[in-house]
């Protein structure tokens, strides 16, 4: 056998270059506006095809209560991808002081409306409103977000139903890239009803080996230099460091946090990480038009129609 020795000094100079070089090795992108526009496009092509065959058009009421900026940006945005997803919408904007009683007799109005295939109220709530006793009024059929705790708790059995945006969203644009999460670590930091919690539980469906981080955690840097894939959920600019990131890791950032410049950044720091990791999601255009589109298609799933994703995934865990 051919055994080369090499001297500290050209040990030292080979690990520098090769440091030099991994500088240059940029992550990837999991660009979440190109596969949302193709999510959208197959959303539209089953709609056409369901509704020229004599089905009816799917439904989505939007309600907004309050003019919070960040909500109504979210809120435009749906309504916007609903006429791109051939998906007809009725709004409802309604004001601050709006009472639970109020709320809760236009979602009763909305549960019994035929035309209404989905209800979706924007979060979070004024603090007059209780948002569980809000979700959970919602029609468990019509609950486009996923948020009532029977679509929950029929996720945590792997019994599909309409599943919570995000986490979907995450899922098939990893399966968009070929990227399989069965038998890898998935770190998850935060642990939100919305993000953290049913993340989990796509990732455990899929077969990955499955930390949630929250703020009990102790020493948040020792679980996430373990992670193989990271998903970092806490809208909190630097609440990881890229440094901690091992080399490699695939980095979905869910974090959307406005600079005083007002300039749109995740959680991490994008241009450390991507030097660092092997994938990564931009803020913006990650992981928040992919949320979009699930909600289209969880709309057109609450319509009846089944769309024949090529980001499917496979629950065999
Ligand atoms: N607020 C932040 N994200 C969401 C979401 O996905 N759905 C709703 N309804 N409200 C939100």
């Amino acid at each position: 056998m051919l055994v080369i020795r090499y001297t500290t000094q050209q040990f030292e100079y080979w690990k520098a270059t090769l440091k030099e070089i991994l500088k240059h090795v940029r992550a990837s992108i999991l660009d979440g506006l190109e596969v949302s526009d193709v999510v959208l496009t197959d959303v539209r092509k089953a709609i056409d095809a369901h509704t020229l065959s004599g089905g009816q058009r799917p439904g989505l009421a939007v309600v907004l209560v309050g003019s919070d900026p960040a909500s109504m940006i979210y809120v435009r945005a749906k309504r916007k991808d609903c006429e791109k997803a051939g998906i007809s919408t009725r709004d409802f904007d309604l004001p601050i002081d709006t009472t639970q009683e109020e709320l809760l007799t236009l979602i009763g109005e909305l549960n019994a409306d035929n035309e209404v295939h989905g209800v979706l109220v924007q979060l979070p709530l004024p603090p007059q409103i209780d948002e569980i006793a809000i979700t959970n009024s919602i029609k468990s059929s019509k609950d486009v977000d996923g948020f009532h705790a029977f679509n929950v708790g029929r996720l945590a059995l792997r019994q599909h139903g309409l599943r919570p945006c995000t986490p979907r969203g995450i899922m098939a644009l990893l399966h968009y890239y070929g990227i399989d999460a069965k038998g890898h670590h998935c770190v998850i930091v935060g642990a939100s009803n919305i993000v953290g919690r049913p993340m989990g539980l796509e990732m455990l469906i899929q077969g990955a080996t499955v930390t949630t981080c929250h703020r009990f955690t102790k020493n948040l840097e020792h679980f996430v230099r373990q992670a193989e894939i990271l998903i970092i959920a806490v809208g909190q600019q630097g609440i990881v460091c890229a440094d901690w990131i091992s080399e490699g890791t695939i980095v979905i950032d869910v974090g959307i946090n406005r600079l005083e410049n007002g300039k749109l950044v995740g959680d991490i720091d994008f241009e450390s990480a991507a030097n660092r990791a092997a994938w990564i999601t931009p803020v913006p255009g990650g992981v928040g038009p992919m949320t979009r589109a699930m909600l289209m298609l969880n709309t057109a799933e609450a319509a009846g129609i089944f769309i024949n994703e090529p980001h499917k995934q496979s629950p065999d865990v």
